[in-house]
């Protein structure tokens, strides 16, 4: 069945991956991409798209819903990617999150309700469960976890999902919420860990370990990532949440070790940091539900091979990311478009 998407937050680091899915898998869907371009949306993560007559790129406000609602009245399917999305950012500010994530996500769910739109797509994350425990490594996130989100960012996810949830239950809108673990591959914004600690190494300089660097985290290619997102678009259930992750449990310490011997570095390029505030400890997903009833598995993620070629790219992609290092890759949208859009 052909679609017509409107992905939000699409020329950030999964929209701008799951974009280049939707082109290379379902040739014949169409995509308008809504993103407002703020520091983390980079128009370079779509070069290769350029002059495709099926990808249409709107610099654009998911909180102004005069855009939102002349763009959903041409659409069907919302994928919903915009948010602000780092945990340290939201430490500082957390103004931003509550706009973009909380206030924009309400708002592109009224107008899809009006809209009548056919599938709301929510991209959530598993931060919204809180942290698991190291010493009990049998514990996993399941969809029934309750919500105990702990950062600023991960509660304004959770706030979204909530609100999520209850335009299906009170209008019965055909929505759906993935919660993902940490992702890795390329075009990654570089305050992420694996693109700071790759891009810090290639210029010689140490990376920042966060406390005792035992914190764990469950690791997922992007693209595995993607792929869920469209199994569920496809053939998920309204209504229901979806966990996805990698079965790729690493402590941050055993991160950096796998990233420093890729890179033929040694241990004296570690500097132990202070730690994140109210760092959670572990996180973990089980995606049982999304690989037994729609037969989505990982087939990217597996460590150390998905970790090398990770790396691998962003060393063979020293311009994408020293430009968004240096801040230059912002000169790009108005190059592109002259101030026309
Ligand atoms: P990102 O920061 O790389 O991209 C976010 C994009 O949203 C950017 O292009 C930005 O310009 C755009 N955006 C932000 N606010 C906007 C607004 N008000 N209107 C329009 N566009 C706006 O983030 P990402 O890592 O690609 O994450 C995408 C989504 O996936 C987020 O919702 C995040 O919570 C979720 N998620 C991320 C991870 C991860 O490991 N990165 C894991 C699970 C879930
Ligand atoms: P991050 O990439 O910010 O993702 P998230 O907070 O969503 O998990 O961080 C991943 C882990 O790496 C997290 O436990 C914090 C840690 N970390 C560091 O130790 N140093 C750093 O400079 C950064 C950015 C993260």
């Amino acid at each position: 069945m052909s679609r017509t998407l409107l992905v939000t937050g699409g020329a950030g680091f999964i929209g701008s991956n799951f974009v280049r899915l939707i082109r290379r898998d379902r040739p014949d869907w169409t995509v308008t991409n809504l993103d407002a371009l703020t520091y983390s949306g980079n128009l370079e993560n779509l070069a290769d798209l350029e002059g495709d007559a099926k990808h249409r790129f709107v610099r654009g406000d998911i909180c102004d819903a005069d855009v939102v609602r002349h763009l959903m009245s041409e659409c069907d399917v919302v994928v919903h990617f915009a948010a602000e999305s780092h945990v340290d950012r939201s430490i500082q500010d957390s103004g931003p999150f509550i706009q973009s994530n909380v206030l924009g996500t309400q708002i592109l769910l009224d107008v899809a309700r009006a809209a009548n739109i056919d599938r709301f797509v929510h991209v959530s994350t598993d931060e919204v469960y809180g942290s698991l425990p190291l010493d009990q490594p049998e514990l996993k996130f399941t969809e029934e976890s309750m919500l105990a989100p702990n950062s600023p960012y991960a509660a304004s996810k959770a706030a979204s999902d909530l609100l999520v949830r209850a335009a299906h239950h009170t209008f019965g809108m055909p929505t759906i919420i993935t919660r993902c673990s940490n992702n890795f591959g390329p075009f990654q914004f570089p305050e992420k860990v694996i693109p700071l600690f790759v891009s810090n190494l290639i210029e010689d300089k140490p990376v920042p370990l966060y406390g005792d660097g035992l914190n764990v985290r469950d690791w997922l290619h992007v693209e595995d990532h993607c792929e869920a997102i469209l199994t569920v678009l496809e053939r998920g259930a309204p209504g229901e949440v979806y966990n996805v992750g990698g079965d790729n449990e690493r402590s941050n310490l055993e991160l950096t070790h796998e990233i420093l011997r890729l890179m033929g570095k040694g241990d004296d390029m570690i500097r132990r940091v202070q730690d994140r505030l109210g760092h959670d400890r572990r996180y973990a997903i089980d995606s049982s539900k999304l690989q037994s009833e729609l037969g989505w598995k990982p087939t990217r993620s597996a460590w150390p091979d998905a970790l090398e070629q990770t790396v691998r790219w962003y060393c063979d992609h020293e311009q994408w990311w020293r430009r968004v290092k240096s801040g230059a890759y912002r000169e790009y949208y108005e190059n592109q478009y002259q101030g026309l859009v």
